[in-house]
């Protein structure tokens, strides 16, 4: 007997639920890319990307491609082969950001993870005292890691670079975290962002962005590993089909500016918040399960937990059976481990398109699936989650 069918929802940590006004914008006729319609599109989407990446002087780019596109993007525009980069392991994705720059002729350091844990900025600073020829050039990190769930302090990896007096540009990978949790690149003193069309953005995966400053900009004049299609400077040309490199995806643009809409409409401020309170209702929730039996977070330090996806260890092999329980019986997907944690893990996702009484039901599907399949847990997780929420909303 399955009970799924009906509005099927999904709670995986990207691609995200899209709303109804972005599906319904990619519904467009094609119209000509050399100017009108489309380019007023891309011009205010540019403009207003800078609001969500915060920033007020540095430079948006719009790529056709998904978020590895826009590490490489980030990566060739800014720095050249032999190049030696400092990589902030925590979680999966800066390990595979690494591994893409290894694959470009960069020099890769690990700063090797404390697992469960966010980067350790006193680590940072350390090894960069130690570089006093300067011969690293960026530092790499990841806000949110979607694979654990991990969110990184960028403010004190910025303090740490400063404090080591140390001019390498800081790369910063948001794709699961802008537009979900603060981000503001020149409060943070981030050299160049990366981020990505299908997380908290709403939209469908296919648009990923580089956001630089005037240091990533003014690096980007000697980098050698610029391409024709990743350079930044030949997306500043004047025509609309350059900021491209060729044929705008204007379908995506026209979504991405209704996403856009949406987001200014509700404010940044109060989608921090929405994502603050969803995710703390869910590692309520999640409290009450670890607290008995064999499941655990994945990351260890409360403090450190991403308001955009929580990942929870399970015994070995039973991650997938809840998903597909959920899936298959309930009528939602939740997120599978990636990775190491292949098999090991679920991953619910609080992030984009996503509000109360969806997510409560994310919440109860899980516990319902942790009950019928026998995995021992501790009872009462929604309960744990309506309280919280019952406190936060008033
Ligand atoms: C934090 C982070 N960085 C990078 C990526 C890679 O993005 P894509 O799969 O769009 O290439 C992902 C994908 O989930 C991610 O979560």
């Amino acid at each position: 007997m399955t009970i799924a069918n009906g509005h099927r929802h999904l709670a995986i940590p990207g691609p995200t639920n899209m709303p109804d006004q972005v599906l319904n914008a990619l519904h467009s006729p094609s119209v000509d890319i050399y100017g009108g319609v489309s380019e007023d599109a891309s011009r205010s989407c540019l403009k207003d990307l800078k609001k969500v990446f915060g920033t007020r002087t540095g430079k948006v780019y719009i790529y056709a491609c998904n978020g590895h596109g826009a590490w490489e993007a980030a990566l060739t525009n800014v720095l050249s082969r032999g190049n030696k980069v400092l990589v902030l392991v925590s979680g999966l994705f800066p390990v595979v950001w690494g591994e893409n720059a290894k694959k470009l002729g960069l020099v890769v350091e690990e700063l090797p993870e404390r697992t469960g844990r966010a980067v350790d900025a006193r680590a940072v600073e350390a090894r960069l005292k130690k570089d006093a020829a300067h011969e690293l050039k960026a530092v790499l990190m990841v806000h949110a890691d979607t694979a654990t769930g991990v969110v990184n302090d960028i403010a004190s990896v910025r303090k740490a670079m400063d404090a080591a007096g140390h001019p390498a540009l800081l790369m910063v990978d948001t794709i699961a975290s802008l537009g979900s949790i603060p981000f503001s690149m020149d409060d943070l003193g981030v050299d160049v962002a990366v981020g990505g069309s299908q997380k908290g953005l709403m939209t469908p995966p296919g648009l990923a962005f580089t956001a630089a400053n005037a240091k990533a900009k003014k690096a980007h004049k000697t980098a050698g590993l610029k391409t024709s299609y990743w350079d930044w400077t030949f997306r500043d040309g004047k025509e609309h089909y350059m900021w491209y490199a060729g044929t705008p995806p204007v379908q995506m643009v026209f979504a991405l500016r209704k996403a856009l809409d949406m987001i200014l409409a509700e404010g940044l401020g109060k989608i921090f918040r929405r994502h603050e309170i969803l995710g703390g209702a869910t590692r309520a929730a999640a409290e009450v399960w670890c607290s008995k039996g064999e499941m655990a977070f994945a990351v260890t330090e409360p403090k450190e937990r991403s308001n955009s996806v929580t990942c929870l260890l399970t015994p070995e092999g039973a991650g997938p059976t809840i998903m597909e329980y959920c899936e298959r019986n309930l009528g939602v997907t939740i997120g599978r481990g990636i990775g190491p944690l292949t098999g090991k893990a679920i991953r619910i996702a609080h992030m984009g398109h996503v509000n109360g009484w969806g997510h409560l039901g994310t919440i109860a599907a899980v516990e319902t699936a942790l009950q019928a399949l026998g995995i021992e847990h501790g009872r009462g997780g929604v309960l744990a989650a309506t309280d919280y929420i019952a406190r936060h909303v008033k």
